[in-house]
């Protein structure tokens, strides 16, 4: 049974369930700007380990197939001049709240997609075989396991096709440690080193702009693929890559709509303003998502991405929202301390109780966000920026408040323990 103390962490609520659940939310606004730009980072690069030397089956397959038998090692013709009905995208993620969208899009601009589901996908598997292939209308489902290289390999040989692009949308569904490592950077791994065997020139991540500032597990672990993924490209001039890393989704910045419409207090962190973010919707994030398959432009880079509008503080985000349900505003603004001393008893705990490594963590995760904001980090004056960082698309948080006042969260589940 949860607790239910859901807490406005500056952007993002958390709520603490008995076991140790935490939602958190986000915010932000609307705008019809259509503006990217790029800044990379600077990433320390550990070697690339791939378990075998990179080779192309060779044998032929019933799907597309590539124009000319491909070699990882020289390929001459570019997959960017072909036909995109010519262009095999394989997708891993495709199920979760991001990668259903990538899918959509990618099948919607005409790409044969690949995607690489679990029979049983969703939050907590709760989508049967049946439904997972409905999710993936348009693509070719493969099942497979990314937690297995060789399951991986096996399942990809299968289908008798190369590939050319692989876009991840995996991400741990809990945000646990040793989860996170297993998904966001083992299993990302595997998708790279088994589409890199199958001809993957392109490699499209999504990544988070969380791991500018990199204090959790999950932020390590998807680091740490990033810089695999970079060095491979430095040591292949024929690989390239595309390291998307987003401000807040919608989804984590709806957990206190249906609160603040049952009368309930907008619950913040602080003062409100501790931290902002641009919140960017799942199709105008799929559509960019996409556009990094193809353009020149967007190849090599690390991409912060935020969506239309002004930055928002968790302020901000509550007074839209009691302006939409036409009620005064009513604010609980929780100390950050707080955070703090149970951080601080739960790192205790967990010298005494291992078995208590994820709630730590969560509870870390859940700190994170109520103190720091999902905008492009400026090292130089040690601050966040929200001009810094770039708008894409046209879908607003108002809008979507607008439409979850109406509708209910339907398709906006969080996840499991953690919710990202
Ligand atoms: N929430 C935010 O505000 C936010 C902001 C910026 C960036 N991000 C980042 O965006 C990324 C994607 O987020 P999302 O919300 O789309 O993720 P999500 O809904 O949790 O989806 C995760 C995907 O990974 C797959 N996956 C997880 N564990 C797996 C396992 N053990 N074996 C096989 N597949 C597994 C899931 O498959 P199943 O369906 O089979 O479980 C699903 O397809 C994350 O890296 C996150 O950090 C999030």
């Amino acid at each position: 049974m949860s607790i239910c103390t859901p807490f406005n962490c500056n952007g993002h609520t958390l709520q603490l369930s008995k076991t140790h659940s935490i939602k958190r939310v986000f915010t932000s606004h609307l705008i019809s700007k259509f503006q990217v730009t790029t800044v990379p980072y600077a990433i320390p690069l550990p070697s690339v380990y791939l378990s075998e030397p990179i080779k192309f089956s060779g044998k032929r397959f019933n799907l597309v197939t590539a124009s000319a038998t491909p070699t990882v090692e020289t390929p001459k013709i570019s997959f960017r001049t072909k036909n995109p009905k010519d262009i095999n995208v394989l997708v891993v993620g495709s199920t979760g709240y991001i990668g259903k969208f990538v899918v959509k899009e990618l099948v919607k601009r005409g790409f044969n997609v690949i995607a690489i589901a679990r029979e049983k996908s969703g939050i907590r598997g709760k989508n049967s075989k049946e439904e997972t292939l409905g999710l993936l209308s348009g693509a070719n489902a493969c099942f497979s396991d990314v937690t297995n290289l060789e399951s991986l390999d096996k399942s990809i040989e299968n289908l008798g096709i190369s590939i050319d692009v692989v876009v991840s949308c995996l991400a741990s569904r809990s945000g646990g440690v040793k989860d996170s490592w297993l998904i966001d950077y083992e299993a990302t791994k595997n998708s790279l080193v088994a589409g890199r065997k199958f001809g993957a020139s392109h490699f499209v991540l999504l990544s988070a702009i969380c791991v500018q500032k990199p204090l959790l597990e999950f932020q390590r672990a998807k680091l740490k693929f990033e810089s695999e993924l970079i060095e491979e490209a430095n040591n292949d001039e024929n690989f390239t890559y595309s390291i998307v890393r987003p401000t807040a989704f919608f989804k984590s910045l709806a957990g206190q709509v249906e609160l603040v419409k049952d009368g309930k207090p907008y619950v913040m962190f602080g003062d409100g303003k501790l931290c902002s973010c641009k919140p960017i919707s799942e199709p105008d994030l799929a559509s960019f998502i996409a556009d990094c398959v193809l353009s020149e432009e967007l190849i090599n880079k690390i991409l912060p991405i935020g969506g239309p509008g002004d930055a928002l503080t968790p302020l901000e985000q509550g007074e839209m929202l009691f302006r939409l349900v036409g009620k005064e505003p009513k604010f609980l603004k929780v100390p950050i301390q707080i955070m703090d001393f149970a951080i601080g008893v739960l790192d205790f705990l967990v010298k005494v109780f291992p078995s208590l490594e994820d709630a730590a963590e969560f509870g870390k995760i859940g700190r994170y966000y109520a103190a720091e904001s999902m905008l492009v980090w400026d090292p130089e004056t040690g601050e966040y920026d929200a001009e810094s960082t770039p708008s894409y698309g046209k879908d607003t948080l108002e809008e979507f408040f607008k439409r979850v006042l109406e509708e209910g969260m339907t398709g906006q589940e969080l996840g499991e323990q953690m919710i990202f």
